[in-house]
């Protein structure tokens, strides 16, 4: 069964929401506020670990029937349950969409192609699990017999951008091992994880889900080079090993079958963490912490599948965004996590987000006449206060923001995390109520200066409090944006699963590339014919 292919804006819930978006579009948070005490215990979802308030947004009780109604109208159940039940809804390219079949227990079945998946899962799972503990233990040697120190991810995209953030995210619970992390084609950025390794005691992971992709062979490449400079081709099986769908190719790179990590199609690549690219998170945290990694996304799977739509926290925070995104024209969102381990996580999002859902056909081939996909973008709390947060607080545009908390800290350094806490909840506050003419006056504000330290407010956040950063509460977290995610596209009518939108440059840079060698160039434009030209004479 295909996805539904609901019209959002030709639903009853939607004309709805028009009408009723012009009639409170003006109203200010903090009226809705006064007149109901009870506003921050009706907008909040406490499950597990998490505690979402989501009253600080520019809605009502009736702003949230009629998001909710128009999950039913879109049929959002029916489409969650052809997700999680294997059916063939990444149509455009003929694929399930089982990301949550990698985080499942053993005991599942899930059918794609009428074979269940879950065995075959849990077999590679093993495979990891051994693999990690020979390598953390130092049972598995280099070629001149030392243990392993290094870790070396070599991948792009999904097959790099995950593994990265969630090593950095846990390092907390890191071991010895060092992790690096090489994905860009720029030569300056291998060369330099290069400098600090030494070959006898580094494992390469090269991973990539097509075995195709450019940026990732050639620094596969380049790096085996550099280690056949100081080893023989038969010590590249003790010193690569892969992650990949393309065996065949795998092989033909030189690396021993036996080192190879198998993933399947019906695993997008932006979704793959849970999978055996996430196999330098095993190495860097061990088998255990991955493993509760997987259990924390896995938890999320199931309040996602199961919970109500109004206490269902990947459909409220999604329905919210679609709130802002299609009837207030906001045109991004921020993620601010008051935590420096998540630097990386809004990088990480990006992929999710925007390649899943920047698109403009709809599921029946239609071009879109609304909006879709957000921009998102962020950086830890409290660095971002000293740097883009007068834009949200004073700027012209509307910025909502997930504010994501914990709220035990790892060092146990009660006097910062209490600090880090409360310019959280200020910043909320201050984001919610603003700061009224009366206010800046009564502060002695010189005349000409009043209007410039007016803040209007109204500025919508969600609080995400989870008790503490652990593998498990990651593993959730990161599940919570991925149902977000489908939540999304399914009301927008869109495929979520598919990105062709990352082909066309890819075309087009391997013309170019042959053309730096030839003496003519093809047709081009005529500003990239001249800046071809400029780049081959000054190179
Ligand atoms: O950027 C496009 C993309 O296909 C991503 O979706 C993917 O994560 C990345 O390239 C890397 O692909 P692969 O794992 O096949 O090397």
């Amino acid at each position: 069964m295909a996805l539904p292919t609901v019209n959002p804006t030709k639903t009853n819930s939607w004309g709805k929401l028009k009408a009723h978006f012009e009639a409170i579009k003006d109203v200010h948070m903090k009226d809705l506020f006064a007149k109901d005490e009870n506003r921050a215990n009706t907008f909040k979802i406490e499950w597990d670990d998490f505690y979402v308030d989501f009253s600080k947004n520019r809605i009502t009780e009736e702003t949230f029937k009629y998001l909710l109604e128009l999950a039913d109208e879109v049929k959002l159940k029916e489409a969650i349950e052809s997700q999680f039940s294997g059916e063939i809804i990444n149509q455009t390219e003929g694929r399930a969409v089982l990301h949550s079949a990698l985080r499942a227990p053993e005991s599942y079945n899930v059918k794609v192609d009428g074979e269940n998946v879950i065995p075959e899962v849990h077999k590679v799972k093993r495979k990891i699990e051994a693999f990690t503990n020979e390598v953390v233990n130092g049972d598995r040697k280099g070629y001149t017999g030392k243990p392993f120190t290094d870790i070396v991810n070599i991948g792009i995209g999904g097959s790099d951008l995950g593994p990265a953030m969630v090593v950095d995210s846990l390092q907390y619970y890191k071991n010895h091992l060092t992790t690096h992390f090489v994905s860009n084609v720029d030569g300056d950025h291998v060369n330099e994880v290069i400098k600090k390794l030494n070959p006898e005691t580094t494992l390469f992971v090269v991973v990539s889900k097509t075995f195709t992709t450019q940026e990732t062979l050639s620094n596969a490449n380049t790096i085996k080079s550099w280690f056949l400079k100081h080893a023989n081709e038969a010590d590249i099986a003790k010193h690569f090993v892969a992650v990949s769908t393309n065996i065949d190719s795998v092989k033909n790179f030189g690396i021993d079958p036996n080192n190879i990590f198998p993933m399947w199609d019906w695993v997008g690549g932006r979704f793959s963490l849970w999978s055996a690219v996430g196999l330098s998170i095993s190495l860097a945290v061990g088998y255990d912490n991955y493993d509760a990694l997987l259990s924390g996304a896995y938890k999320m799977d199931e309040h996602f599948k199961s919970e109500d739509f109004d206490s269902n926290i990947p459909v409220v925070l999604a329905l919210i965004s679609i709130w802002y995104n299609n009837f207030f024209g906001a045109e991004s969102e921020a993620v601010i996590p008051y935590s420096q381990y998540l630097n990386q996580f809004a990088t990480y999002l990006q992929q999710g987000i925007m390649e899943s859902n920047g698109k403009s056909i709809d599921r029946n081939g239609y071009p879109i006449d609304y909006e879709t996909g957000t921009l998102i973008w962020g950086e830890p709390g409290t660095n971002s206060q000293h740097a883009f947060f007068q834009l949200i607080h004073q700027g012209t545009k509307l910025i909502p923001a997930d504010f994501i908390g914990f709220t035990k800290s790892l060092h146990g350094n009660q006097d910062h995390q209490d600090k880090l806490m409360s310019n959280f909840l200020a910043q909320t506050e201050a984001l919610l109520n603003g700061k009224t003419k009366d206010e800046v006056v009564s502060e002695g504000t010189p005349e000409a200066i009043i209007p410039f330290k007016i803040f209007q407010g109204n500025k919508p956040t969600n609080t995400i409090f989870i008790n503490k950063l652990s593998p498990e509460s990651l593993g959730k977290l990161i599940a919570m944006y991925e149902h977000k995610i489908f939540v999304q596209g399914v009301i927008w009518n869109i495929f979520s699963y598919d990105q062709f939108g990352v082909e066309l440059g890819k075309q087009l840079a391997s013309k170019i590339l042959q053309e730096f060698n030839n003496q003519s160039v093809n047709n081009h434009d005529s500003s990239t014919s001249n800046l071809l030209e400029y780049y081959k004479k000054s190179r």
